[in-house]
């Protein structure tokens, strides 16, 4: 049996009833440490999976970066340029609604389903937030619609799987090295202060840095 967050109802409750923990509020402190790192041009067309409202979105777009979001909930689409005080275009763009403003377009649909060629990839809270059944697919789509070369920022969480359930999962090294052959880590910190984690022991937050090729 599949776990409840693989289905495209678990994310859309969440939306509805503003059970939105993972949403941050400010831009991403990894994003803003490890992006500039990168030495992307400006033009560098960005891919964000999974990006719900997320400042980083912006932040992106700010840098000179065409942005792409993915998203499923229009929930979130309407909140993160409503937000920002822009009235986004909206249409519909193959299996998905494009909402664009403000040099950030938000694809409203499912990210398996995404077709494309992007330059770079910044993933917070996406590869985690998927069951394991799902991550080979999200990996599958990933290297469909990026260069061999082009640069993804992950972050991963570690931690005792058994001792609490996701999302976000726990994602392991070697799951990271499979998916991404020569990923290198940035920075790897436990979240020793964190009192949401507190029952789980040793929780790590590691930063990578990878290509899909
Ligand atoms: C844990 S949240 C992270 C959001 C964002 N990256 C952030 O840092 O705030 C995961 C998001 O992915 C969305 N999502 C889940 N499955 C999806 C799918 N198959 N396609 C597109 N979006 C999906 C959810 O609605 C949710 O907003």
């Amino acid at each position: 049996m599949s776990h409840p967050a693989a289905s495209p109802d678990f994310w859309h409750e969440r939306w509805l009833h503003n059970q939105i923990g993972f949403h941050e509020g400010q831009p991403n402190a990894h994003l803003l440490r490890h992006w500039p790192d990168l030495g992307l041009d400006p033009s560098a067309r960005v891919l964000v999976p999974l990006c719900g409202k997320a400042h980083d979105l912006a932040w992106l777009a700010a840098r000179g970066h065409p942005v792409t979001g993915v998203e499923l909930s229009p929930l979130a689409c309407a909140g993160f340029f409503a937000e920002r005080g822009l009235r986004p275009e909206v249409r519909p763009q193959g299996p998905y609604m494009a909402w664009s403003a403000g040099g950030v377009t938000i694809l409203q649909g499912d990210f398996m389903k995404l077709e494309g060629t992007w330059d770079a990839c910044w993933d917070r809270a996406a590869l985690i937030a998927l069951p394991p059944e799902l991550r080979p697919r999200y990996g599958q789509v990933l290297r469909g619609c990026l260069a061999p070369q082009a640069p993804v920022l992950l972050i991963t969480f570690v931690y005792d799987q058994g001792k609490r359930d996701g999302p976000p999962f726990s994602v392991g090294d070697p799951e990271v090295q499979a998916l991404y052959p020569g990923a290198t880590m940035l920075h790897r910190e436990g979240l020793h202060e964190d009192p949401r984690w507190k029952e789980v022991g040793l929780v790590e937050e590691v930063a990578w840095r990878a290509t899909v090729g």
